[in-house]
């Protein structure tokens, strides 16, 4: 396949519009050219509305200026809750059949009628046991892939590609750690995605439809606080068990455990669908994975190793962006993934 140009890696969330650009993207330690973010309006994510999009094309703009970005090549994400992805094997199908098999066998798997999406796949290895080649289908929306495609034009970029949000993680992750067999979990605004990485393959990803705002809403619902001031009390205590008498701790672990039944969920159809025993090192992203005691929390839930991610593991900094890698934590993950795509 033909290399990408350089370009700048574009996450759309729903909280955040983040962006980072990278240069030796094929080498062992990339070097971090510039970065960015801008908060998103409400709404706009994934809205078919000429006027959300050109809100979202104007957030670019403020990005690029703010930041004083100048590459125009851009990868972008779909959000992870926009698209669909399966796992499949195809025993006994040579690789030069693949391509026809996988299409015939798609219609089974996508919840949406075949031409209303685009369909691709990545190949993922070889089961040698099965002699099946293995794939990740993925299935997007054409309204949505045209939706981003129109933000890009409108704020004058130019879109080498668009991957998934759980794609990109992935290749940040591997980057950042070395390890090829992981369970990533984003904790969002208004999502939390889940993805497995098997043999440093993306094998598995579905978006779960709670995210950290409904832990701040919990706190608005419960004590009539202003919205930002439950924000805070978030922020501040999150799920550490016996601060303020445990008043915010059994707020939000109620919550939290609504999100990890459903990552157990996640975890018994890969292990049915692949008969491959799920990682056991659990790593969370995304500025939700903040929350403290977010990590000991779901330790203790799912019997796992947890840690949060540092996808400026594998990047080198300069001293004049330190302060904001910093504070920013894992929030760029998704961004960095986009910057590395190499092909
Ligand atoms: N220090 C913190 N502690 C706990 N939560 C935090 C902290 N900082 C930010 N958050 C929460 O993280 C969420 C935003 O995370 P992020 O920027 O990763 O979301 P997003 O990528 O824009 O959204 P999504 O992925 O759902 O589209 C908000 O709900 C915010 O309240
Ligand atoms: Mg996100």
């Amino acid at each position: 396949m033909a290399k990408l140009p350089d370009h700048v890696g574009i996450d759309f969330g729903t909280h955040s519009v983040k962006a980072v650009e990278l240069k030796n993207i094929s080498s062992d330690f990339p070097e971090l050219v510039n970065l960015g973010s801008q908060i998103t309006p409400r709404g706009v994510i994934n809205s078919e509305d000429k006027a959300d999009q050109t809100k979202l094309s104007d957030v670019l703009k403020k990005l690029y200026d703010s930041s004083k970005i100048r590459n125009k090549s851009v990868v972008m994400a779909l959000p992870e809750f926009s698209v669909f992805t399966r796992f499949l094997e195809f025993p006994g199908v040579k690789l030069e059949e693949l391509k026809d098999a996988v299409y015939f066998e798609a219609k089974q798997y996508i919840p949406m009628p075949l031409d209303e999406v685009q369909l691709s796949y990545i190949t993922i290895g070889f089961n040698q046991a099965k002699n099946a080649p293995r794939v990740l289908l993925v299935a997007a929306p054409r309204k949505i892939i045209d939706i981003y495609i129109n933000v890009a034009m409108n704020a004058g970029l130019e879109l080498a590609a668009i991957e998934t949000e759980s794609v990109a993680m992935g290749r940040a992750m591997y980057r950042a750690t070395k390890k090829k067999d992981l369970v990533m979990l984003d904790f969002g605004a208004n999502s939390t995605d889940m993805s497995i990485l098997s043999e440093g393959y993306l094998v598995f990803s579905q978006s779960i439809a709670i995210g950290s705002d409904s832990l701040t809403q919990s706190i608005v619902n419960k004590f009539n606080f202003e919205y930002s001031r439950a924000e805070e009390f978030k922020r501040n205590y999150g799920v550490v068990e016996n601060v303020l008498e445990g008043k915010i701790y059994n707020v939000l672990s109620p919550i939290v455990e609504s999100i990890l039944v459903e990552v157990r969920r996640g975890i018994e159809f890969y292990k049915n669908k692949t008969l491959v025993a799920a990682p056991m090192d659990y790593i969370l992203n995304g500025d939700g994975a903040l929350l403290p005691g977010l990590m000991e929390y779901v330790a203790k839930s799912l019997g796992v190793n947890v840690s949060i991610a540092t996808p400026w593991n594998a990047v080198k900094v300069d001293n004049k962006f330190k302060d904001i890698i910093t504070k920013s934590g894992p929030s760029y993950s998704v961004a960095i993934g986009l910057a590395l795509k190499d092909e």
